[in-house]
């Protein structure tokens, strides 16, 4: 049985003053449903503050990026070693940064095997545009991303693996994938290509996030789906009561 797992990408958003208001909420409010896995992803800087806050819950830390050098002359990066102090998750290869920074399948595999090494769990985002969508090119392009992406790792390096599908044309619009949609992309093309990678046993427990304009009303629906083990969520995670109504959602499809 695999555990839901919701995290919230706050993306770049919240002064220090907001991120510290908005975990003030958070924590009572995700305190009852501690059977779940729950994390926060906020910016770099916010990383030290934001572990402090959640000492003493089980509410875990994500960074959004890192760099896959463990130090040297990378002017402006973040090394793995740097955000596991405070981390135990990382958002790789979310399509904001291989659209606007970038980020390609080989990028994302250079820092899915650091993050590994370094003792963190990668959240890596695969996801088809809006474009490839309309081309009937969903399951190449994701297939693709999974397989290039996760390239060379053994099954147990695959086992520890969590992977955010988040269609592009969803992300932000307000439009999520209907829950049908979303399962079977999970089912169809993102667990298969783990078996590809991994073997049955091993893509069977990995989780599958589905991203892209999740919400307190969409939410029970999606996490309904058995392919769908939680969400990594955007917009809705910057407001306490709407992220911790999804977290709610999960906790409520979790049997
Ligand atoms: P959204 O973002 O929930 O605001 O659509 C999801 C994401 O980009 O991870």
């Amino acid at each position: 049985m695999r555990k839901k797992f919701v995290a919230g990408n706050w993306k770049m958003n919240k002064t220090a003053e907001e991120a510290r208001l908005l975990l003030n909420e958070l924590i009572p409010a995700l305190e009852p449903f501690s059977h779940i896995e729950r994390a926060v992803c906020p910016p770099f800087p916010y990383l030290m503050m934001v572990r402090h806050m959640l000492e003493g819950t089980n509410i875990g830390v994500g960074a959004q990026n890192m760099h896959w050098e463990a130090s040297g002359a990378f002017t402006g990066e973040v090394s793995p070693k740097m955000i596991a102090e405070f981390c135990q998750y990382v958002i790789l290869g979310h399509s904001e940064r291989r659209t606007y920074f970038g980020e390609t399948d080989e990028t994302v595999n250079r820092k899915v095997k650091s993050a590994l090494s370094t003792g963190l769990t990668p959240i890596v985002c695969v996801g088809e545009t809006l474009a490839e969508n309309e081309a009937g090119k969903t399951a190449e392009v994701v297939w693709r991303q999974i397989t290039e992406g996760l390239k060379d790792l053994l099954p147990e390096e695959g086992l520890k693996l969590v992977i955010a599908y988040e269609p592009v044309w969803a992300i932000g619009t307000g439009r999520a994938a209907t829950a049908e949609v979303a399962q079977s992309v999970h089912a169809n093309v993102v667990r298969p290509a783990l078996a590809h990678l991994f073997g049955q046993e091993v893509a069977g427990q990995i989780r599958i996030q589905y991203g892209g304009s999740v919400t307190a009303k969409n939410a029970p629906e999606l996490f309904a789906m058995p392919d769908i083990d939680g969400a990594l969520v955007g917009g809705a995670s910057l407001k306490a009561g709407e992220f911790a109504a999804i977290v709610q959602a999960a906790a409520e499809a979790q049997a």
